[in-house]
């Protein structure tokens, strides 16, 4: 299966080994990328990524996790997960690489681009520095499945779940890790003003509805009340909860 098959014809990237690079400007990067590429260079951080992959595939034991990467990966193709970042939560996925499933993970952080690249080998792994803000460099319904884990970061989620959706092929798969507020609480009632997609499971599985997914089910994988550390910005009162769910749409 070939990797640029996929990619829009109008699109300029450089290629370096398994890198795409699409970010042709470095002005052109995400605030946050550049925030977290910075913080990874002056503290002289060693992302550890062989032996994040390592830890993260134990956890195809957890049937929670086992239901979300055979979802993503059961049907041949080309699936991407977005904004992967530097947990390396996606690498169960790795294990079904082969010349009919192809998998592209997708940031905007140097440092995360070039962990991901060392990391892995096989011919079937790509890793795409690209800003998920802007279009998806992929073709309309070429890609097989989509994943995430916690992509509230990216400033346009709700384009960005629009992008998936036009991107996917009909019966194409979009699942997501994500925390989400109890509907009516503080939190939830400050992120839905802002217009925040993933303000609560039920706002989130609303859009998604309206962009044109079916909503096939969900897990909770994680609740809590209050904040997960001191620093954390969210939830904005400490007895605001939140819960990890994992979600699962089709196009
Ligand atoms: C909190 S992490 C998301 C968690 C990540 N999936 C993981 O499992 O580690 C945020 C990541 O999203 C990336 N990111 C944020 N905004 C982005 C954008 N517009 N385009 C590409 N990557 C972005 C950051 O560079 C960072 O690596």
């Amino acid at each position: 299966m070939l990797v640029e098959e996929i990619i829009r014809n109008n699109m300029r990237y450089n290629k370096n080994g398994n890198i795409y690079s699409f970010i042709q400007d470095e002005e052109e990067r995400p605030l946050w990328s550049q925030r977290l590429n910075n913080y990874f260079i002056n503290s002289n951080a060693d992302l550890k990524m062989t032996e994040k992959y390592k830890q993260n595939k134990l956890r195809i034991n957890e049937s929670a996790y086992k239901r979300f990467f055979d979802y993503i990966s059961e049907n041949e193709g080309i699936g991407v997960d977005l904004a992967s970042g530097p947990s390396g939560y996606f690498s169960p996925a790795l294990d079904r690489l082969s010349e009919n499933y192809v998998f592209i993970v997708t940031d905007a952080c140097p440092a995360v681009i070039n962990a991901h690249s060392s990391a892995c080998d096989n011919p079937n792994f790509y890793v795409f520095d690209m800003d998920l803000d802007k279009e998806l460099p992929f073709k309309n319904e070429s890609v097989t499945a989509f994943s995430g884990n916690l992509l509230n970061n990216v400033d346009h989620y709700a384009d960005l779940i629009n992008e998936a959706y036009r991107c996917l092929k009909f019966g194409g798969r979009f699942a997501v890790i994500e925390m989400f507020f109890e509907h009516g609480c503080k939190t939830y009632e400050y992120l839905n003003n802002q217009g925040a997609v993933w303000a609560s499971f039920e706002t989130f599985v609303e859009y998604c509805r309206n962009v044109g997914f079916v909503y096939k089910d969900s897990e909770i994988i994680n609740s809590r009340k209050g904040k997960i550390s001191d620093g954390d910005l969210f939830p904005l009162d400490d007895n605001d909860c939140s819960t990890d769910r994992m979600i699962y749409f089709e196009k």
